[in-house]
C-alpha cells in the first residue's frame, strides 16, 4: 500500500513462497484506495479476521503407512470431474488490480486446471473467457427482476459455463468503514459488459421506507430461485448460505449445491464462521450433497480441514487477487500452484490418497 504503486512483476522472485508473501507483495502494487477495497470488510472487520482464525484451533490427526500410490485430488460435482477442489471465487472489477483483470485470472485458472467462477461485475465479458475451457461457472447478481436476470443465464449457457452461482448474501452492500472514510469509488470509465444498463430502482414515495420499499423491493426471494431452477438446465448453486434452515429450504427446493460463505467478511460483520456453519449444515443435507466452503483459506492444511469437516471443494478469493496484483496471470497461477502443492503434500502427510478418504476422523476439535 503506497503512494506510488509498483508495476506488476514479470517474473516470480524466490521470496514469494506463501500466500502471506503474496499479500505483502501485492500491497506494493496497489494504491491505498484499492488496497483498502480489497482487504477491507464490514464494520470492525471481525469476520475478516475470524475467517482466518477459524482454522487455527482445528488440529490434524495424521494416519501413517497407508498405500498412497493411487492418490489424486479429483472430485466429482454435478456429474462432472474437476481435477482438484480449489476454485476461484467470483470477484468483480478485477481491472482494479491488474490491467488484464479477469482475462488474466481466468487464464491462470486454466493453466492450473482450477474451476473459475466469473463475476457478474467482471470487466471481462463471459464470451472472452476461453469457450472451450471446461471448468468455469458464472456468478449471478440478481438484476432487479426475472426479465433482466435470465438473459445473463442464457448467455452463460451459450458461452459454455457449467453452473450458475447466485450470490444471496448481499442484497445491500456492506457497511465498510474503511472504504467510506477514503470515499472509495470505482473508476468512472470502468467497463462492466454484463451490466451495461443500470437497474431501474423503484420510486419510493416520501411516506415509504427508503430501504425496505426501495432496494429490498427488487431483491431476489425464494420464489425467484425456484423460478430460475425451472428456467435453466445448469445446476444452481447458492452462495452465502449460513443458516441451517436456509440450507434445508434450498435442498428441498431443488437447489443443486451451496457455498457456505460470509462473503469474506465484506457484507455483515460478526457472522457465524463459515466452518462452523458448514458443520451444522453438513448434518442436515443428504450425504454427498455439494457444500463448498469460502472464506479464510490461506494454506493447504486449511483446504484439508474444510474437506474433513464436510466441504466438497473450497473457494479462494483474496489470495488469487494478491497473485494477480503482483504479477498478473503468472502471479495468480503461482498462488493456485502454491495452495495445490501444499494441499497435496498435506494429503500425503495425512495418509489420505483421495478426497473421499478425508473425513473428520482426521480432525481433533477442542
Ligand atoms: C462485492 O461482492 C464485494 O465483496 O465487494
Amino acid at each position: 500500500m503506497n503512494k506510488h504503486p509498483l508495476p506488476p512483476l514479470t517474473h516470480i522472485p524466490a521470496n514469494l513462497q506463501t500466500i502471506a508473501d503474496y499479500e505483502q507483495q501485492a500491497a506494493q502494487h496497489l494504491s491505498m484506495q484499492t488496497w483498502s477495497y480489497l482487504t477491507g470488510g464490514a464494520m470492525h472487520e471481525i469476520s475478516v479476521q475470524q475467517n482466518l482464525l477459524q482454522f487455527q484451533d482445528i488440529q490434524l490427526i495424521p494416519r501413517h503407512l497407508n498405500d498412497l500410490t493411487h492418490g489424486h485430488t479429483q472430485i466429482t460435482l454435478f456429474g462432472k470431474q474437476y481435477p482438484h477442489p480449489i476454485f476461484l471465487a467470483p470477484i468483480g472489477h478485477q481491472q482494479l488490480f491488474h490491467p488484464q483483470g479477469e482475462a488474466a485470472s481466468a487464464l491462470a485458472a486454466e493453466v492450473m486446471q482450477a474451476n473459475y467462477i466469473l463475476s457478474t461485475f467482471s470487466n471481462t465479458a463471459m464470451t472472452e473467457v476461453n469457450q472451450n475451457y471446461p471448468f468455469k461457472w458464472f456468478q449471478l447478481y440478481w438484476q432487479g427482476s426475472r426479465e433482466c436476470s435470465l438473459p445473463l443465464i442464457k448467455q452463460a449457457e451459450a458461452s459454455g459455463f457449467q453452473a450458475i452461482v447466485i450470490t444471496i448474501d448481499a442484497p445491500h452492500v456492506g457497511i465498510r468503514d474503511r472504504e467510506r472514510k477514503i470515499f472509495f469509488q470505482l473508476p468512472e470509465n470502468m467497463q462492466h459488459p454484463h451490466t451495461p444498463t443500470h437497474i431501474s430502482f423503484p420510486d419510493v414515495s416520501p411516506t415509504e421506507h427508503p430501504l425496505f420499499n426501495g432496494l429490498m423491493k427488487i431483491a431476489p426471494q425464494w420464489h425467484d430461485i425456484e423460478w430460475l431452477i425451472n428456467n435453466t438446465q445448469l445446476p444452481i448453486i447458492l452462495k452465502g448460505v449460513l443458516h441451517p434452515a436456509d440450507a434445508k429450504k434450498a435442498v428441498e427446493m431443488g437447489v443443486h449445491g451451496l457455498i457456505i460463505s460470509n462473503h469474506g467478511g465484506r457484507i455483515l460483520d460478526t457472522t457465524i464462521c463459515p466452518l462452523h456453519a458448514l458443520q451444522k449444515i453438513r448434518q442436515l443435507v443428504p450425504t454427498d450433497y455439494p457444500l463448498l466452503l469460502d472464506g479464510g483459506i490461506r494454506r493447504g492444511t486449511d483446504i484439508f480441514k474444510a474437506i474433513a469437516l464436510g466441504a466438497s471443494a473450497v473457494l479462494i478469493g483474496r489470495p488469487y487477487i494478491y497473485g494477480l496484483a503482483t504479477a498478473g496471470a503468472l502471479g495468480a497461477a503461482h498462488v493456485i500452484r502454491i495452495l495445490k502443492e501444499e494441499f497435496e503434500i498435506t494429503m500425503a502427510l495425512m495418509g489420505t490418497a483421495t478426497i473421499k478418504d478425508i473425513n473428520n476422523d482426521h480432525i481433533y476439535l477442542d
